[in-house]
């Protein structure tokens, strides 16, 4: 028997020429043939990656994160537009030199080997399931606000989930036992949303004395997605297309006519919470711009992928960083940032509470329930395509990667990814599962980052393929770290005062991340490694240090059920272990 946990089988790479020969050779359902249809150009890529960016980052938590932060919460979305982008540049590079479906999984492959592949496939996974679970609970909070303006209330025990009613009766209770009336907590706007948890709960039919209480827009959106998405690629894209004009044309209005209602006293203070306030914000500005990534999953029912793939993740991150620094500017110029922590923040601006045109807050609605559907639509797409290129290697069952004969779409994937966002919904949590896929997308960037580092760059230059371009990091990266700290130090000295002041648990990631940019510092000078994917890497772990103890602990634990499949499957069944030819596993 061989050995399976050698040292060398779980940091095996695959080539890059192996896996474009795997990806030629088919699949099970048509050998010899690749059987997903190219569809899709560069326009269509490009609506793809808007579709899949502009949804429930800016439609909705940007309202929170502007409360924290204040308008200096611009800031936010132009840094976090610049971490995104030196990961895009490293996308684009591997997308371009391995144009198959598997995205970073696939990427991985071929930089860190079969353990850190698997490692990457599942943490997309959680990116791509438990982020469209976070937008259909949240497409699901629009939807049934549109039509309670149109006098059509949903009770609330069908638009909830199970955990969020559980715990308002629980608190209302509470509330009520520790002397409060219900007329008190009734005239408290802050209990409205508790209370509607409450009543949830209470209204429920009881069937076999278990609360009847589910989310249903959640639930059928996700099935007519998923409905969608398995009858095909043409179809799809003419939908996601569709939806992401609409969209953007209603952006466009926001700007220009909240650009009239803007009161510059609005933006000041600037800065009212300070570093600290901004930084706040980090998970949900960056779920914002979580999206182009994933259009690199469609890499196989591209025409011209190798060129047309990186142009539509940058131009799709170009057009949206634009539209974002703009929404941020204009809501927190319309109204005061202590006005924004609501769930509807765009919708609100201008309503009742705000400039009072209700015509443009149902225009709002209408289209946030739009860009939330595409957002749901590309990422029911994607995860299907990183399952089937997980099949292909073995790490998954081969029904995975079969393809329907009739639609070519990988069918069983498709559907049980379905499965593994409509369940969910009906009992998580909106904010627990936004920051989850937070922590879990900008690992997935840090590796890409990482991965671009060890690649040939001096490999075939004569094609015409996207190539990123070599900036010597050899001074500049030290030099960058160096006047970072040196600008903290002299500009905002409290920011490591409560750093020191954190408890020491807290303090870890922080510690983590100061040691691992010194080493990269140390080896970038050494090596003359090549700067954009260093600033990339810099800049996601460090993102990833202000995301937070808990989610770091819930995102281990994510990670070791990942470890625990792989070694109970994937170490056994692995193609690079057995050696078979895919041909020969038929
Ligand atoms: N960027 C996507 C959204 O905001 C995930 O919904």
């Amino acid at each position: 028997m061989k050995n399976v946990f050698s040292f060398q089988q779980l940091f095996r790479k695959k080539s890059i020429a192996q896996i474009h020969a795997d990806a030629a050779a088919g699949y099970i359902d048509e050998p010899g043939h690749s059987s997903l249809r190219k569809e899709l150009t560069v326009v269509d890529l490009t609506a793809f990656g808007i579709a899949a960016i502009v949804g429930a980052g800016i439609f909705s938590t940007i309202g929170g994160a502007a409360f924290n932060g204040g308008p200096a919460v611009v800031f936010l979305f132009i840094f976090t537009a610049i971490a995104c982008g030196f990961s895009a540049l490293c996308y684009a590079e591997f997308a371009s030199r391995i144009p198959v479906a598997g995205s970073a999984y696939t990427y991985a492959y071929a930089s860190f080997g079969e353990l850190i592949a698997w490692i990457i496939g599942w943490d997309l996974l959680m990116e791509y399931a438990i982020g469209n679970i976070a937008v259909a609970i949240s497409w699901s909070d629009y939807f049934t606000g549109l039509v309670a303006g149109y006098g059509w209330h949903i009770s609330d025990f069908l638009t909830m989930d199970f955990v969020t009613a559980s715990k308002g009766y629980a608190k209302i209770t509470e509330l009520l036992a520790s002397g409060m009336t219900m007329e008190q907590i009734q005239l408290n706007p802050d209990w409205t949303y508790t209370l509607n948890a409450y009543n949830a709960w209470v209204k429920a039919p009881l069937i076999g004395g278990f609360h009847f209480v589910c989310d249903l827009p959640a639930f059928v959106i996700t099935v007519l997605t998923t409905g969608l998405i398995f009858f095909g690629i043409r179809e799809s894209k003419r939908a996601s297309n569709f939806l992401v004009a609409l969209k953007i044309l209603v952006i466009l209005l926001i700007i220009v006519m909240g650009a009239f209602y803007v009161n510059p006293e609005n933006w000041s203070p600037f800065a009212p919470n300070g570093v600290s306030g901004v930084l706040k914000g980090v998970s949900g500005v960056f779920f914002a711009y979580i999206g182009f990534d994933a259009i690199s999953t469609t890499a196989e029912e591209c025409q011209n992928p190798q060129r047309d793939l990186p142009r539509g993740m940058i131009a799709s991150l170009v057009i949206c960083t634009g539209l974002y620094i703009l929404i941020a500017l204009v809501l927190t110029g319309m109204m005061s940032y202590k006005k924004l922590n609501v769930g509807d923040p765009l919708a609100h601006v201008f309503g009742p509470a705000g400039v009072n045109l209700p015509w443009i807050s149902g225009i709002v609605a209408v289209s946030a329930v739009a860009a939330m559907t595409t957002v749901l639509l590309v990422f029911q797409l994607g995860q299907p395509r990183i399952w089937m290129a997980m099949s292909r290697d073995g790490l998954l069952p081969r029904i995975f990667s079969s393809i329907h004969p009739k639609y070519k779409t990988p069918w069983f994937s498709t559907l049980l990814a379905g499965f593994a966002v409509a369940v969910p919904t009906q009992f998580l949590n909106l904010t627990e599962v936004t920051d989850l896929t937070s922590i879990g997308t900008l690992f997935a960037f840090a590796l890409v980052s990482g991965g671009v580092l060890f690649l040939d760059r001096h490999d075939v230059r004569h094609d015409n393929r996207f190539h990123l371009p070599y900036i010597n990091g050899q001074f500049l990266i030290p030099g960058i770290l160096l006047a970072i700290f040196a600008g903290i130090w002299l500009i905002s000295p409290e920011t490591i005062q409560v750093f020191l002041n954190t408890g020491s648990a807290e303090k870890l990631p922080m510690w983590t991340f100061l040691i691992f940019a010194g080493v990269l510092a140390v080896l970038s000078f050494k090596r003359r490694l090549s700067a954009i994917p260093v600033l990339g890497l810099l800049s996601c772990t460090y993102l990833m240090t202000e995301l937070g103890l808990t989610n770091w602990i819930r995102f281990g634990i994510w990670l070791l059920v990942g470890l625990a499949l792989y070694f109970t499957y994937g170490v056994r069944k692995s193609r690079l272990r057995t050696n078979l030819a895919f041909a020969d596993q038929r």
